[in-house]
C-alpha cells in the first residue's frame, strides 16, 4: 500500500468542531442524565452517569441512574447511605469496585469539598473511581472547562477522521493527540458528548452511517472506502481458564451458608458462597475440601458452572452440604433465608451457582442479570 498522505483534519477541515456543534444541536440525543439546551448541568448528575457508563451502555444504566437519582438525589444523600446499601442497588450492572469507589468518593466530596465537586480536571482524577476519561468529561460536560474527552467511541472517529492505520491499544497517544487538536474552547462540554454521540449514532463500529455524518466531507477513512475497517485492533490474547470449588451448605430451613469478600479486589466486599482460591489446575476434592467452611460430609453436586470475566474464564464445581439443624455449627459467615438472599449484593457469579443448585428460580427479582 502507498503511504499514506501527509494529510491531517485541522489542515482541511477547519471548521470540523462548530460543524459538529451544528449537527449536536439538531441530533443530540435525549439521555436521563442530560441537561436539557441552555440548562445548567448538575455535576452530581454527571459524576453519577459517567461512572456508571464506564463499562456499561446507555440503556443498561438508564434505568440503574433513575433509581439512584430517586433514591439518593445528591452527594450528601449517597454518602450517607449505608454501603450494603449502595452496592445491592447497583447489583446487576456488574464491575462492583465501581460502586465502592462512587460510595467512597461520595464520602470524600461530601467530607473534604464540602459536598461541593471540585471543577479542576487534576483535582478529580485524584478521586476514587475518576481515571482519565472521567475527570475530563466531568470537567468540560459539569463545568464548561475545555479537557480532552477521549473515550472508545472518540477513538473509533478520530481513527476514521484521520486514517489512522496503527491498532488499538498502540494507537491511542496518537487518536489522543487529533482528539486534542480538534477540541475546542467554546462549548467544550457539548463538543464532547457531540463526539459520543456521534460515535454511538452515525460513526457506528460496523456499519457507519456516512451519508448523515457532519464530518464526512473531511474524512480520510471514508475518501480511501477503509470507515468500516478502522479502527484496527491487536488481536487480543485468549483469556485464561480458572478453577474453583464453591461450598454451599444449607440448613433444614434452606437458609444458606455466605460470607463476604475482601473488600479489595475483584467483587470486593460482596457475599459469595465460601470457595477455594480460583487456579489454573484443576481441584481434586479431597485438596478442595480443606478451604470448606466446616469439616463434614460434603457431597459434589453434578455439572458445573463457567463464568466469564474480562481476563479469565471460571470453572466452578459444587459441594453440597446438607447441614440439618446444625446452624450451631461454628464457621464464618452467615446463614441467609432462601427468601432473602434478593437482600444482599450477590454476584451474577454466585446467581449462577444458586441457579444450578436450584436455590434460586431462573427468573424472578432475586435473580436479575448482572
Ligand atoms: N458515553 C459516556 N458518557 C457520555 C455522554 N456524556 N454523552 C454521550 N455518550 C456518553
Amino acid at each position: 500500500m502507498p503511504p499514506a498522505p501527509q494529510r491531517t483534519i485541522p489542515d482541511k477541515f477547519d471548521d470540523a468542531p462548530r460543524a459538529l456543534l451544528a449537527w449536536y444541536d439538531r441530533h443530540r440525543r435525549v439521555l436521563a442524565w442530560r441537561a436539557a439546551p441552555g440548562r445548567i448541568p448538575n455535576p452530581y448528575i454527571v459524576w453519577l452517569s459517567e461512572i456508571m457508563l464506564q463499562q456499561t451502555s446507555v440503556a443498561a444504566v438508564t434505568p440503574y441512574f433513575e433509581a439512584f437519582v430517586a433514591r439518593w438525589p445528591d452527594v450528601g444523600s449517597l454518602a450517607a447511605a449505608p454501603l450494603d446499601d449502595v452496592l445491592h442497588a447497583w447489583q446487576g450492572l456488574g464491575y462492583y469496585a465501581r460502586a465502592r469507589n462512587l460510595h467512597r468518593c461520595a464520602r470524600l466530596v461530601t467530607d473534604k469539598y464540602a459536598g461541593v465537586f471540585p471543577a479542576d480536571e487534576a483535582e478529580l482524577r485524584a478521586l476514587p473511581g475518576i481515571g482519565a476519561y472521567t475527570s475530563a468529561a466531568i470537567s468540560a460536560i459539569a463545568f464548561g472547562r475545555r479537557a480532552v474527552v477521549v473515550d472508545g467511541n472518540v477513538e473509533r472517529v478520530m481513527a476514521r477522521l484521520n486514517a489512522i492505520e496503527e491498532p488499538l491499544p498502540g494507537a491511542k497517544p496518537s487518536l489522543r493527540k487529533y482528539a486534542d487538536r480538534l477540541t475546542p474552547a467554546a462549548r467544550p462540554g457539548d463538543y464532547a458528548q457531540a463526539v459520543m454521540d456521534l460515535g454511538a449514532t452515525v460513526c457506528t463500529p460496523r456499519r457507519p452511517s456516512c451519508e448523515v455524518c457532519p464530518w464526512s466531507a473531511g474524512c480520510l477513512a471514508r475518501a480511501r472506502g477503509i470507515e468500516a475497517e478502522l479502527p484496527r485492533r491487536t488481536p487480543k490474547a485468549a483469556r485464561p481458564i480458572r478453577r474453583g470449588v464453591v461450598f454451599l451448605a444449607t440448613d433444614a430451613k434452606g437458609a444458606v451458608l455466605l460470607r463476604r469478600r475482601a473488600e479489595r479486589g475483584l467483587l470486593g466486599g460482596m457475599m459469595e458462597l465460601p470457595s477455594t482460591e480460583w487456579r489454573a489446575e484443576p481441584w481434586p476434592i479431597g485438596e478442595a475440601v480443606r478451604f470448606a467452611p466446616v469439616e463434614a460430609a460434603w457431597r459434589e453436586l453434578p455439572g458445573g458452572v463457567r463464568h466469564t470475566f474480562t481476563h479469565f474464564h471460571l470453572e466452578l464445581s459444587v459441594l453440597a452440604w446438607d447441614a440439618g439443624a446444625a446452624r450451631s455449627v461454628p464457621c464464618e459467615g452467615l446463614w441467609c433465608p432462601p427468601d432473602r438472599l434478593s437482600e444482599y449484593a450477590l454476584p451474577s457469579l454466585m446467581k449462577k451457582v444458586l441457579r444450578h443448585a436450584r436455590i434460586l428460580q431462573d427468573t424472578g427479582s432475586a435473580c436479575s442479570a448482572g
